[in-house]
């Protein structure tokens, strides 16, 4: 037995694997073989981002050329990479007919040669890469569409479909250990990689969210941009102890939505990147198609909410490929309180309150000494 190794070989090979477990489901629910082996490809091209991103700066970026997005951010030499490696691992299972990614800015098709199957992959192929210079977690997310009856060469139109409509979703973490989070609409499950055996292995089943939490997430340099609703949401929570909430709360920012919401997935909490006038142009900072719809499904699969504040996540029907949207997601009772500030909000109801933080005594009367 490996020195590393904290089980016997027999209980090792007694563990449910990532292929297994997906070989089981489709055994259990009578699922398309076809997803399988789609899930099948991700989890190979993750385990090869895996260990790029491990390798860090000893990792060739030789001849990788790097670009300004769709989005207009500067991609890093290892965003370029995971794109690639997603790209070429998975359109060669002959289950995709088209894949979308964050750092493309048009849907990239199928190739002839190889065979074309009915499912649409859409990715983020790293998220939280502001991250990777100073070794901190990222990951990959995705999700997984069904692409329209008769339809093998996928325009963007046919990508615009509503987080409920996702037939799988999941991320990858690239952290101090390796894992795929996934939901096939049944749960939601953890599997680290054991890097012995080089095989993910179900060791978070059936993950549920604490409904409870005394932890939020928030970047909160935009402060003075956030609506009132997210204004006296904040304030009540750093208010702690003496403050309406008669509690002390926690507050965590990671800059990686991966790593963020593994961390509610363990033990609960709030996370907000909401609706914001720091650029009028854009409704929020998180895309809606390969950030905010697979981790709303993943929360709301294990138990918690995820909404833009005025409506459900899932149900917001997406109008262009990189459209971007408000996101609160997390612990339900939380999730809940900030969407009732919101109705509260849009009622107009002047919902009283004094801010020693934000020096505002209500919702409406935001400027500072009012
Ligand atoms: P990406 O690296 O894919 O562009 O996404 C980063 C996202 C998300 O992971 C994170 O929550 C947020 O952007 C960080 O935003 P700030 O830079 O405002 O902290
Ligand atoms: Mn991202
Ligand atoms: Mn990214």
């Amino acid at each position: 037995m490996s020195p590393f190794s904290s089980v016997s070989n027999e209980t090792q090979s007694r563990r449910t694997t990532f292929s297994k477990f997906i070989i089981e489901e489709e055994a259990r629910t009578g699922s398309d073989p076809s997803l399988t082996a789609l899930l099948n490809d991700v989890q190979t091209a993750c385990k090869f981002i895996a260990l790029a991103v491990s390798r860090g700066a000893l990792h060739s970026t030789a001849g990788i050329g790097t670009d300004v997005n769709v989005q207009g951010e500067t991609q890093k030499p290892l965003d370029v990479i995971a794109n690639n490696i997603m790209l070429d691992e998975c359109a060669r299972g002959g289950t995709l007919c088209g894949m979308v990614s964050e750092e493309l800015p048009e849907p990239s098709p199928i190739p002839e040669s190889y065979r074309h199957g009915r499912y649409l992959l859409v990715f983020d192929p790293l998220d939280g890469s502001s991250n990777l210079d100073v070794n901190v977690t990222v990951g990959t997310i995705f999700s997984v569409l069904l692409a329209g009856e008769g339809v093998t060469e996928p325009e963007a139109a046919d990508f615009l479909q509503p987080g409920n409509r996702q037939i799988a979703a999941g991320f990858a973490l690239y952290g101090p250990s390796s894992m795929i989070v996934l939901t096939l609409g049944h749960g939601v499950h953890g599997f680290t990689l054991d890097r012995e055996i080089g095989a993910y292995t179900l060791t978070h089943p059936d993950m549920k969210i604490p409904t409870s939490t005394r932890e939020f997430a928030i970047n909160a340099s935009n402060e003075r941009f956030w609506e009132p609703p997210v204004r006296h949401y904040v304030d009540e929570c750093v208010r702690g102890k003496t403050g309406p909430r008669g509690e002390d709360f926690n507050m965590r920012w990671v800059a990686s939505m991966v790593a963020e919401v593994y961390r509610i997935l363990v033990r609960g909490g709030l996370f907000m990147y909401p609706r914001d006038t720091k650029d009028p142009g854009k409704p929020g900072r998180l895309r809606l198609l390969y950030e905010a719809s697979p981790m709303a499904m993943i929360v709301e699969q294990a138990g918690g909410l995820a909404t833009t504040g005025r409506e459900r996540l899932l149900d917001v029907e997406p109008t262009s490929l990189h459209q971007r949207v408000p996101v609160i997601l997390g612990s339900s009772e939380e999730v809940e309180r900030l969407t009732k500030y919101h109705a509260a909000y849009d009622r107009g109801e002047d919902l009283e309150f004094e801010s020693p933080l934000f020096n505002v005594r209500s919702m409406f009367r935001s400027t500072a000494g009012s």
